[in-house]
């Protein structure tokens, strides 16, 4: 029988920033000393005397301690050195700190929440802060249409409780939903836990306020579900990684809130099955399917370490899956999810699982799913690879992965790296390879890379998936892009950004 075993106790989500007084982070100009400086001009008494004009004393700061969270990244593998960080409140002071920046040549980095991957979000060496954090107003919303206006700067979560009131949802949720913000996930078309229901944000983001990098501001805001004048130049801010414009207002379509949820957590014996098992839940739940997410065995010891609390399955098993469904009927979606997973059992597709009786289990069965970042970066560092694989060789790349660090005699007690995991978001084809490391290591740096970007790109897969490239991936993108169109790209940015001063040694 389907064991529905209560979930005693539930793990509030952790907030990422906190002040800190020292870093252990090494300098990305150490660990990459590749990379050179450019010819920016460097930061004078000038500069700070003249953002003093446009903003108010406490909107910028220059102390090295405070700066410290916002010059390291969330993995803790890179660093730049900023000497200031600016906090502009509105969209008019975003233009005039940018148009300043530009006509001075000072390279500036826009930051969100500061929770992104691919250490985008950080400078590199000593380019100015722009913290989006500031910009935190809600700007409207339209009970009829569902259309929801905000600053940039407000965190997805307050975006989610606003709309929760009513009676809607932010078409995007993702574990870092308490830090990150509407601008941020934007800027990299984050695709987090729901995409499988809601699509991407090119389809629901419906409108942007930019300021060019040049300080002008451009507005599409005032969107329209159909809009069909020429080009739709907000789709290049989208996914464009803070290096085309700095997004300042979103406009963006929400879904009703579905009046009821459902989690099971699986227990599946093989990957062949965690298909079967996909395949099984598209048929038979239908509309009602809302997130697919596979978790391999280790990425769930990892989180249990670090949890510290019991399973939600007594029993191992090589693979776990986590379902929710929504809809607008709960007795209906219940008796559709358990009818599913009688069958998925007695097929013997799955062969263990709980279902959530209430809210507060269904929040600690996704803790089990939305822990495992946390999980593996605790142990001193994390590689990270966020690829998207055709479904047959999804799961592949982690066993390959982990079979090269063997081979190199990288992993296990006593060496760099503590285990290669591989989880993500079967609905999407999307799987996170991470590799837990006690400490960042060249030796397993070279030993992943150009490894699984080639490994991917043999499988006509896509190293970036959803979190961007970045710093990390900013010399790999030919894997993923023609050279056509990576000159296309590189045109964009000389026209958008002729003098490359926004978010410079990335991307592009
Ligand atoms: P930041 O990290 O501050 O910035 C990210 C990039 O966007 C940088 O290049 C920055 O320059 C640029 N940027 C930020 N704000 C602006 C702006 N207003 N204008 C122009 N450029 C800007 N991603 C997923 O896709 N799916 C997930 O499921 C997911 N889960 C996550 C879970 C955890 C625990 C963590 C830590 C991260 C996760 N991410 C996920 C990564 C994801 O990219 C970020 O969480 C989010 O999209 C970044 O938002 P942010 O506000 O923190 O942006
Ligand atoms: C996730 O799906 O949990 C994220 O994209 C974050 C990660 O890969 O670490
Ligand atoms: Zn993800």
């Amino acid at each position: 029988m389907f064991n529905s075993t209560v979930i005693k106790r539930a793990i509030t989500r952790s907030r990422f920033q906190s002040i800190r007084l020292n870093s252990t982070v090494k300098l990305t100009k150490d660990s990459y000393p590749n990379v050179a400086r450019a010819n920016y001009a460097k930061l004078t008494d000038e500069h700070i005397a003249k953002f003093q004009e446009i903003l108010s004393s406490n909107q910028l700061i220059t102390d090295k301690d405070e700066l410290l969270n916002y010059n390291e990244d969330w993995m803790k593998k890179y660093r730049g050195e900023s000497q200031l960080l600016l906090k502009p409140k509105t969209t008019e002071e975003v233009s005039e700190i940018i148009k300043y920046a530009s006509e001075q040549n000072l390279a500036v980095v826009p930051q969100g929440g500061n929770t992104g991957l691919v250490g985008g979000s950080v400078p590199v060496f000593d380019e100015i802060i722009l913290s989006l954090a500031g910009l935190n107003k809600f700007r409207s919303f339209d009970s009829t249409s569902g259309i929801l206006k905000v600053d940039s700067g407000v965190i997805l979560e307050n975006a989610d409780n606003f709309l929760k009131e009513q009676g809607y949802i932010f078409p995007l949720d993702l574990g870092a939903k308490g830090s990150c913000h509407v601008g941020g996930v934007v800027a990299t078309n984050a695709g987090g836990l729901r995409l499988l229901r809601y699509g991407s944000l090119h389809g629901s983001v419906l409108g942007l306020e930019v300021v060019l990098p040049n300080g002008e501001i451009v507005s599409s805001i005032n969107a329209l579900r159909k809009d069909n004048t020429g080009y739709d130049l907000k789709q290049l801010f989208i996914g464009s990684e803070g290096t085309l414009g700095v997004i300042t207002g979103v406009s963006i379509l929400c879904p009703p809130r579905p009046k009821s949820f459902n989690v099971a957590f699986l227990g599946v014996e093989s990957y062949d099955k965690v298909k079967e098992t996909f395949v099984k839940a598209k048929a038979e739940l239908g509309e009602i399917l809302s997130a697919f997410e596979l978790m391999d065995h280790n990425s769930q010891v990892l989180t249990k370490n670090h949890l510290k609390t019991s399973h939600p399955l007594e029993e191992e098993h090589p693979f776990y899956i986590l379902i929710e469904t929504s809809g607008s009927n709960n007795t209906h979606d219940m008796e559709k999810l358990e009818a599913f997973l009688e069958n998925a059992f007695e097929s013997e597709t799955i062969s263990d699982g709980v279902i959530a009786q209430d809210e507060t289990q269904i929040k600690t069965l996704w803790n089990w799913r939305e822990s495992i970042p946390e999980s593996s970066q605790i142990g001193g560092g994390v590689y990270k690879y966020d690829v998207s694989i055709p479904l047959d060789d999804l799961y592949e790349l982690t066993n390959a992965a982990r079979e090269r660090l063997i081979e190199a005699d990288l992993l296990g007690e006593g060496k760099p790296v503590i285990d290669a995991v591989g989880y993500g978001h079967v609905g999407d084809g999307n799987l996170h390879l991470n590799v837990a490391v006690r400490h960042y290591d060249k030796a397993v740096e070279k030993c992943l890379e150009p490894f699984v970007y080639e490994w991917v790109s043999g499988k006509n897969g896509s190293i970036s998936a959803e979190h961007g490239l970045g710093f990390q991936k900013k010399n790999y993108i030919g894997y993923s892009k023609s050279e056509a169109e990576i000159k296309l790209i590189k045109q964009l940015k000389g026209l958008y950004d002729p003098k490359a001063i926004l978010n410079p040694y990335k991307y592009v």
